[in-house]
Order: structure tokens, then C-alpha cells, then sequence
């Protein structure tokens, strides 16, 4: 063995073991108590099972979408479950003075913030970019400028309260993947803007911690129902990835990958293999199956 192996395999050793003892604090459901956490995106989906797990963990938890009759469901529930309180408000957060109303309820509602977890989108298609540009930009409106919005809008209240954010985002904002351009587009500025801003924070000492999401494919209605047949994966549950990415937020983690071994792992292979990459994920899509709409 080289005088260079030597040394680089016990080093890279003592780094990876580094890595993995650092990250292992455990986390428990105590963590959430009595915290005062938004929601957005909570009608539905991955939304409203982190509202209910919050529930359980006897948080405050206010949550948001446009739709007011889920949300009066979804705040019924989160009382059942043992909330410390449960509130909504509903509104489009293509309107940014909408996300920024939001925030101010929960400085008149629930007299600060802890958790400030960013997981809405706006309806996007399902197949080949089709040119429109309109489309493009209200998308960035809704999914990345309102998560903008409302962060700037949070900051004095999760600084006073040494606060997390928690930004819900995909594979489709860490390799690029067809079908979904306008979708994968808002991803990646998600990444971007959140990623530069924690360095930010780290470098003017600001204590509030950003969790970036990675998720793959998850078995809620809106998602299984536009990637039919199509999408040759099993989709993963959303009640424990709800579960992974409020652990995530309470443990300060820079991101969560969930499931793993799908997100974490092909991962890898993006700065080596790009193309391997972009071969293995055109494989799991049937065309035959897909109609263009
Ligand atoms: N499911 C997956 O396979 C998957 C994979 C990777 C990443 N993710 C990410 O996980 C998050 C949740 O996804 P999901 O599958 O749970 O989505 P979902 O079930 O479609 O939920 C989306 C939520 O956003 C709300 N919403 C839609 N348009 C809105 C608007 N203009 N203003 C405000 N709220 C709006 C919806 O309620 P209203 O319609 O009532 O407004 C709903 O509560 C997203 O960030 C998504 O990108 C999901």
C-alpha cells in the first residue's frame, strides 16, 4: 500500500465516523411541545400529516392553503389529536402581501414563531415544457417567491426564538428530471436561495437553522394522480415522510433525504456520472403510458 493510502483511508475513515456520531442526536416528540409552528400547504397531502403529527406532539400549529373547508377539517383534528392550539388561514399564495398576512397571524395569534415549514405548490403540468412562459413565472411566485416572502417576513420572530426553517423540496430541485420543467425550475431556486442564506446565517451568527427536504416520490393523492402509470416507482408514505421532515426541523438538520436509499444514494452519482444519472431516471418513466396534456 502507498505512502498516500495510508494515510487518506484512515482519515476518510475518522471523517465519515465524524460525520455520522455528530448528526445523531436523538429526537423526541417533547421537542415540539408547546412550539408555534406554520404549516403551509396543509390542506392536503404532506401538509396535513405534519399537521397531525404536530398535533400529537401538542404543538400550536397554524396551517394554510387556499381551500377553507379542508382547512376547518384538518384544524378539527389537530384539536382531537391533542394540539396546544390549532388555527388556519386560508388565501393563494400567488398574492405575496397573502404570504406575508400569514405570518403577521401568527405574531397576533400565537405571539412568535418556532417552526416556520414551507411545503405548498401551485398546480404545474405533467409532461414536455410547452413553451409557456406565464406559467413559469407564477409558478415561481408561488412555489419559491412566497417561501421568500414569508421567510423575510418571519425572520425578526424565529431570530427571538432561535427558530427553524423547514423548506419541503424534491429530487426535482437536486438532478433535473423531465415531464415536470416549470416544477424542477422552482426546486432548484429553492436550493439556491436557501442554501446561500444558511451560510448567511452562519456567517453573521444568526441561530436559526434551515432544513432543506429532498424527497422522492411519495404516495399522496395530487402526486399519484398525475404521475399515473407512468412513474415506475412504488411511492413512498407520506404520514412517515411527514414524520422524517418535522424530525428533521426539530433535530436542525441542514437536509433531510426521504426515503434514502432513493434520494441520498443516486445522489452520489451526480457529480461523476451525470449521465449515468439522467439514464437511470429516464428508465423508471413508461412512455407508452403517457398521453401529453
Ligand atoms: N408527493 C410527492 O411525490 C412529492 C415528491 C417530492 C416533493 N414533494 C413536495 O412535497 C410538498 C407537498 O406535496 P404534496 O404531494 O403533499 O402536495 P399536495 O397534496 O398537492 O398539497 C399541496 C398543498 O398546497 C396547497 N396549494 C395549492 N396551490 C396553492 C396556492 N396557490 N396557494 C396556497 N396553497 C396552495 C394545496 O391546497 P389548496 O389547493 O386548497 O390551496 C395543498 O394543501 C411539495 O412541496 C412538493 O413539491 C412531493
Amino acid at each position: 500500500m502507498g505512502r498516500l493510502q495510508k494515510i487518506l483511508i484512515p482519515f476518510l475513515g475518522l471523517v465519515l465516523a465524524f460525520g455520522f456520531y455528530s448528526s445523531r442526536e436523538n429526537f423526541k416528540p417533547e421537542m415540539l411541545r408547546g412550539k408555534r409552528v406554520i404549516v403551509t400547504g396543509a390542506g392536503t397531502g404532506i401538509g396535513e400529516q405534519m399537521a397531525y403529527h404536530l398535533a400529537r406532539m401538542g404543538a400550536h400549529v397554524l396551517v394554510t392553503a387556499r381551500t377553507e373547508a379542508k382547512l376547518q377539517k384538518v384544524v378539527e383534528q389537530c384539536l382531537q389529536l391533542g394540539a396546544a392550539s390549532a388555527r388556519y388561514v386560508s388565501g393563494s399564495m400567488e398574492d405575496t402581501a397573502f404570504a406575508e398576512h400569514v405570518v403577521k397571524e401568527a405574531q397576533n395569534l400565537l405571539g412568535g414563531l418556532d417552526m416556520l415549514i414551507l411545503n405548498h405548490i401551485g398546480k404545474s403540468y405533467f409532461g414536455y415544457f410547452d413553451g409557456d412562459v406565464g406559467h413559469v413565472q407564477r409558478l415561481l411566485q408561488i412555489n419559491f417567491l412566497s417561501y421568500v416572502a414569508m421567510t423575510a417576513s418571519a425572520l425578526p420572530m424565529l431570530k427571538d426564538s432561535g427558530g427553524s426553517i423547514v423548506v419541503v423540496s424534491s429530487m426535482a430541485g437536486k438532478v433535473g428530471f423531465p415531464l415536470t420543467v416549470p416544477y424542477s425550475a422552482t426546486k432548484f431556486a429553492l436550493d439556491g436561495f436557501f442554501s446561500s442564506l444558511r451560510q448567511e446565517f452562519s456567517m453573521q451568527s444568526v441561530n436559526v437553522s434551515i432544513t432543506l427536504c429532498i424527497l422522492g416520490f411519495i404516495n399522496t393523492e395530487a402526486a399519484v394522480k398525475a404521475t399515473a402509470d407512468v412513474i415506475l416507482m412504488s411511492p413512498a408514505p407520506k404520514e412517515e415522510c411527514a414524520l422524517e421532515i418535522i424530525k428533521g426541523g426539530a433535530l436542525r438538520q441542514r437536509e433531510v433525504y426521504y426515503r434514502y436509499a432513493s434520494t441520498k444514494i443516486p445522489l452520489l452519482l451526480r457529480d461523476w456520472a451525470a449521465d449515468l444519472l439522467d439514464y437511470l431516471i429516464r428508465k423508471h418513466y413508461n412512455m407508452e403510458n403517457f398521453k401529453n396534456n
